[in-house]
């Protein structure tokens, strides 16, 4: 005897609409010269494993056809207005567990600071936190990325542990944090 079926949290998604973003499926056309920019940027990268790599379109088209056939969801983030792609965002899904880890990336830098980022992750989180295949969202970041730690405790994610000294930024050892939130269901 199985498990009850649940929905997919893949199938399920449509687009999502924020005050300040939208939310929706990223396409292989949008890996566009700014997208692959942001990627290669590191002042955006700074607190990512992504600043060991070099981005390059097919990179890029690989990282999005991993999407395929999988329960996670890569998303586009747009600004409100006048439609401009400022990020992305990913969801992890492990129908096993019924969790879901929630990584952003606003790689528009002159888009930093305007909430853009809080409210796609508020978005997104009440979203998955409403879905019935979802128990619990997860986020980690580097104590270093005050940005993301602001943003992350916000959207009212408690810190659940932290890995000392995990990690080398420059040289220099650093925190790693992570946090969840429970759907209540
Ligand atoms: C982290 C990131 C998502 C924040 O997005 P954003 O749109 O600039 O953030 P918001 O404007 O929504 O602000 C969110 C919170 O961070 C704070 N914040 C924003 N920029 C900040 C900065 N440079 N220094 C300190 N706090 C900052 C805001 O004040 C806000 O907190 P508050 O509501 O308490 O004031 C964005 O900077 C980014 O994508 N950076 C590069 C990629 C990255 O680091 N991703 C996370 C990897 S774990």
């Amino acid at each position: 005897m199985g498990t009850p079926e649940r929905a997919s949290l893949r199938k399920s998604f449509v687009t999502l609409t924020g005050d300040k973003t939208t939310l929706s499926r990223f396409q292989p056309s949008d890996i566009t010269g700014d997208y692959v920019g942001w990627l290669n940027d590191p002042v955006v990268v700074q607190f990512s494993n992504q600043r060991f790599l070099t981005h390059t379109p097919e990179s890029c088209a690989g990282y999005l056809a991993s999407f395929e056939n999988s329960e996670n969801l890569f998303l586009k983030i747009e600004r409100k207005g006048d439609g401009v792609c400022v990020g992305t965002m990913t969801a992890y899904y492990s129908p096993h567990h019924r969790t879901v880890d929630v990584g952003i990336m606003v790689g528009h830098r002159p888009g930093w600071g305007k909430g853009l980022g809080q409210d796609a992750w508020s978005a997104l989180l009440a979203w998955l936190l409403d879905l019935d295949c979802v128990r619990k969202v997860t986020a980690g970041t580097m104590r270093c990325n005050v940005a993301m730690v602001r943003l992350i405790e916000r959207s009212g994610m408690s810190l659940e542990a932290v890995r000392p000294q995990q990690e080398l930024l420059d040289g220099v050892p650093q925190d790693l944090l992570y946090f969840g939130r429970f759907s209540g269901h």
